[in-house]
C-alpha cells in the first residue's frame, strides 16, 4: 500500500545523560501516536504508544512486518509491566527483580489495555524493561508503555547504530534518537512464562542457566540447522530472519577456511568471519571476531551491516562452540544462513 513520506528528524543525544529537550520532543511524538526510533542496550527499537492501535499499525506498515508477528512492549519496570499483563506470576517477579532493567523479555497473559494490534490478536504479551538511559528517559517522559520491534525493515538485520535505522526507515519514522552504537548489539532473550516449564523462544544476552537459577528448569530454545555448502532440507523448519542480504554460510571451525577458499577459487568475493586469529587465505577477506561471546555478539550485526555495504558474494562464518554462552550468536548465524 502506498503511503505518504514522513519527514524524518535525527537528533543526536548523549547516551549516558540524554538531553531533556530531545527526550521531551520524542515523548510528545509518541503521545501523538507517531513513530520514534530509539536506542536500547540491545538494538535500536521502532517505538509507538502501546496503547494506541493507530500508532502500532503504523509500526507494522513502516517495517513491512506481517501483522501476526507480535511486538514487545517496553516499560519502566515491574509495576508498569503489571498494568499491561493479566497475571504476574512469581516467576515474573523473580526474573524482573534479577534481570530488569535489562535484555530480558517476558511473555505473559495479555492485559485488557493492550490492543490486538500489539499481540497479533494473541492472548499473550511480551514485556521488557530496557536499561539504556535513552530508552528509560523516553519511557519516563512519555508515561506510556512503548511497543517497539527492532528498527529495521522486516527480514533485514537489526540496527545497532542510528545509521542502520536511517538506511532502512528514513522517510517512514518521525524521529530517530541517535545515541551512537548499542552496547549489547543483539536482541533480548525472550522467555515464555505461560508454559510449564517456561520456554526460551529466542536466546539472547540472558543465558538459560541464569534463567534456570530463578525459575527452575527452562526449555528450549529450538535448535536451528545452519546452511553449509548445499541448500538445507526441510526449509519449513527454518526461519530466515536477522539476515544480511549477502548469502551467509556457517561451517565448523576446522572446515570454514577451506569452504571460504573453495568459494574464492570459483571467483566469488568472499569474507570469512573467524573466531580469534587465523592464517591468511588467498583472496578471502578475513574478519577476526572476538573469542569472547559477549564481545562477539556486540560486533556481529555491525560487521554484517558493513559487509553488506561492500556487496560481497558470500560470507562464511565459523560456528562458535555449542555452549550456553554462545547460544544467541549461534542462533542468529543459523537464521542468517537459512535457505532463502
Ligand atoms: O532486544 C529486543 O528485544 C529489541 C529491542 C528493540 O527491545 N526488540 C526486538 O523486537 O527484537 P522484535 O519485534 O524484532 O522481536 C520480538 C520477538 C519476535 O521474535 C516476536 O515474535 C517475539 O519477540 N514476540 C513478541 N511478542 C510475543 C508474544 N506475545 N509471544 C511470543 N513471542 C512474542
Ligand atoms: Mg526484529
Amino acid at each position: 500500500m502506498a503511503r505518504s513520506a514522513e519527514r524524518t528528524l535525527i537528533l543526536l543525544v548523549d547516551a549516558a545523560r540524554p538531553e531533556a529537550e530531545a527526550i521531551e520532543a520524542a515523548a510528545r511524538l509518541v503521545r501523538a501516536g507517531r513513530l520514534v526510533a530509539f536506542p536500547t542496550e540491545t538494538v535500536y527499537g521502532l517505538g509507538a504508544s502501546a496503547l494506541d492501535a493507530g500508532g502500532v499499525a503504523a509500526v507494522f506498515r513502516a517495517k513491512g512486518r506481517p501483522p501476526r508477528n507480535p511486538l514487545i512492549v517496553h516499560v519502566e519496570g515491574a509495576a508498569a509491566a503489571r498494568r499491561v499483563t493479566a497475571n504476574w506470576p512469581e516467576s515474573a517477579g523473580r526474573l524482573a527483580e534479577r534481570f530488569w532493567p535489562g535484555p530480558l523479555t517476558l511473555v505473559l497473559p495479555r492485559g485488557s489495555a493492550v490492543p490486538d494490534a500489539v499481540t497479533g490478536g494473541g492472548d499473550t504479551v511480551a514485556v521488557r524493561a530496557p536499561s539504556h538511559p535513552v530508552a528509560r528517559a523516553l519511557l519516563a517522559a512519555a508515561q506510556l508503555p512503548i511497543a517497539a520491534p527492532s528498527a529495521n525493515r522486516s527480514q533485514r538485520l537489526s540496527p545497532t547504530r542510528a545509521e542502520h535505522v536511517a538506511r532502512d526507515l528514513f522517510g517512514r519514522v518521525a524521529l530517530i534518537l541517535d545515541a551512537g552504537p548499542c552496547p549489547g548489539g543483539m536482541e533480548s532473550t525472550v522467555i515464555d512464562l505461560t508454559t510449564v516449564p517456561p520456554r526460551i523462544l529466542r536466546p539472547g544476552p540472558i543465558l538459560a542457566r541464569d534463567l534456570g537459577e530463578e525459575v527452575g528448569a527452562v526449555e528450549g530454545p529450538p535448535a536451528f540447522a545452519a546452511r553449509r555448502g548445499a541448500p538445507l532440507k526441510g526449509p519449513g523448519m527454518l526461519r530466515r530472519h536477522y539476515a544480511p542480504r549477502t548469502r551467509l554460510d556457517c561451517a565448523p571451525t576446522g572446515e570454514a577456511a577451506a569452504h571460504a577458499a573453495e568459494q574464492a577459487a570459483r571467483g566469488l568475493r568472499v569474507a570469512l568471519l573467524t573466531i580469534g586469529a587465523s592464517p591468511a587465505i588467498g583472496d578471502v577477506r578475513r574478519v577476526q571476531m572476538p573469542s569472547d561471546a559477549v564481545r562477539y555478539a556486540a560486533r556481529l550485526y555491525d560487521v554484517l551491516h558493513a559487509l553488506d555495504e561492500e556487496g560481497l558474494d558470500r560470507i562464511v562464518a565459523e560456528l562458535p562452540p555449542d555452549e550456553d554462552a554462545w547460544a544467541a550468536v549461534r542462533d542468529r548465524l543459523a537464521r542468517a544462513s537459512s535457505a532463502r
